[in-house]
């Protein structure tokens, strides 16, 4: 499904046409389709509901209120990494009893106010994290549910910064110490083994390193059920890919429900699923206005309000965002589609077939709803940019405009002179 589609030569997110949404909101502008967040919600929901799953949204993808209210209303729990995701989550209305939590260096603050959320689980990433959280939970008189987060080890065919499930990778305990770790939680009385977890790369187009993983850990899957009562959950993590490119196939969820369900039929037990780009990431554009077009001696510079700081997967992970006009022109250029920030890396596109454009025209990035907003910063001392929402023919503002009062907000003046 595809929210923002060309009408009669006018770039429409849902109903509302983009170039009323940038006179409005101004730009740079990230826009979101609900609609597309619903129809990949249910599109996820149908394939695995052999084994209704519980899906937790990785909010890490973006982070906006809105959007994970939208995937809580729709009944989905998340997958949060810091106390700040774990605020947001509750804040947005995820009931705690549906927020699983991940990352390999969670502190004692934020161990101990999860534990006073109350959450479905942690996924433990290493024994002394182990022993922190038993800690802390012996110190508060709680129990805290547990997953260990094997690292199987298998290559998830994706870009090496987000492969998660290698043995060079920081994550995940190895296989031939989990179970040492899971006798080690066993010992600890404020501690409940609860489940498995994996999480081995995003963007992941094929199914079979998912089919891997799950081999790797089947015969650990059976001996640990038969051997801890409480034992009842999988959680295969997230990174599902989505389309970027034309051409390029996304992970369709029929595809990967059936490699991944005869695993968990046969194990039965409660499936958890952490997705992130596959919900939201083809649900958001970023709409960016045309500053100068500059002729190199070398090559062409369409030079936008929008930079590496608004959106820094171009350079970090050499991603491609096709880049589309609002309103349709004839012509063509080639060239660099670059920001205003003070870098050479400061690029959204490079060496490409591009509308052919002039100042104040209007372009769309797409493909931008993950990990986009979420990774912006206000280097360059830049505010960060709006964000909307849009749904049939409504479009509500969900994030103002940063001002330059907001970059300053929190330095304080030395208390000497
Ligand atoms: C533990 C965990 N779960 C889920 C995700 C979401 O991944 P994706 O956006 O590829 O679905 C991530 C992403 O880094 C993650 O670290």
């Amino acid at each position: 499904m595809n929210s923002f589609q060309m009408v009669r030569g006018r770039l429409m997110a849902e109903s509302v046409a983009v170039k009323s949404l940038a006179s409005r909101y101004g730009t740079p502008l990230y826009v979101y389709s609900r609609s597309h967040i619903e129809g990949q919600y249910a599109a996820l929901t149908r394939a695995m509901a052999p084994v209704k799953p519980l899906i937790c949204y990785s909010v890490k993808v973006n982070t906006n209120a809105a959007v994970i209210g939208t995937l809580a209303e729709l009944g989905a729990g998340a997958d949060v990494v810091s106390g700040g995701e774990l605020y947001r989550a509750r804040r947005a209305g995820v009931p705690p009893s549906r927020i699983a939590f991940a990352g390999v260096g969670k502190t004692r603050e934020e161990i101990e106010y999860a534990l006073r959320a109350g959450l479905l689980f942690f996924t433990v990433e290493s024994e002394p994290e182990l022993d922190r959280i038993a800690e802390c939970a012996r110190r508060l008189g709680r129990k805290a549910r547990i997953a260990l987060r094997a690292n199987p080890d298998v290559d998830p065919e994706t870009h090496h910064y987000i492969s998660t499930g290698k043995k060079e990778n920081k994550f995940g305990l190895d296989l031939r110490r989990i179970e040492r770790a899971y006798r080690r939680a066993a010992a600890h009385s404020s501690l409940e083994i609860a489940g498995l977890h994996m999480h081995i790369g995003s963007q992941i187009l094929n199914p079979a390193p998912f089919a891997h993983a799950l081999e790797r850990v089947a015969g650990l899957c059976r001996r640990l059920r038969a051997r801890y009562p409480t034992f009842r959950y999988l959680d295969i993590g997230g990174g599902l890919g989505i389309q970027y490119k034309p051409g390029q196939h996304p992970l369709d969820p029929a595809r990967f429900a059936k490699v991944v369900l005869p695993f968990m039929k046969e194990w039965g037990l409660s499936v958890v699923l952490e997705p992130g780009r596959f919900l939201v990431g083809n649900a958001g554009i970023l709409v960016t206005r045309v500053q100068y077009v500059k002729n190199g001696p070398s090559k062409k510079f369409v030079i936008v309000d929008a930079g590496m700081n608004d959106l820094i997967r171009p350079p970090l992970y050499q991603a491609h965002h096709e880049i589309v006009p609002v309103r349709a022109t004839r012509g063509k250029i080639v060239g660099d589609v670059v920001g205003p920030i003070c870098e050479s890396a400061d690029f959204l596109a490079q060496d490409r077939q591009l509308p052919s454009v002039r100042e104040g025209d209007l372009l769309a990035v797409l493909s931008a709803g993950a990990y986009g907003f979420a990774m912006a910063s206000n280097y360059n001392s830049r505010g960060r940019p709006a964000e909307v929402l849009v749904h049939g023919r409504r479009h509500a503002l969900i994030r103002r405009r940063e001002t330059r009062e907001d970059l300053v907000r929190g330095e304080q003046r030395l208390p000497w002179r």
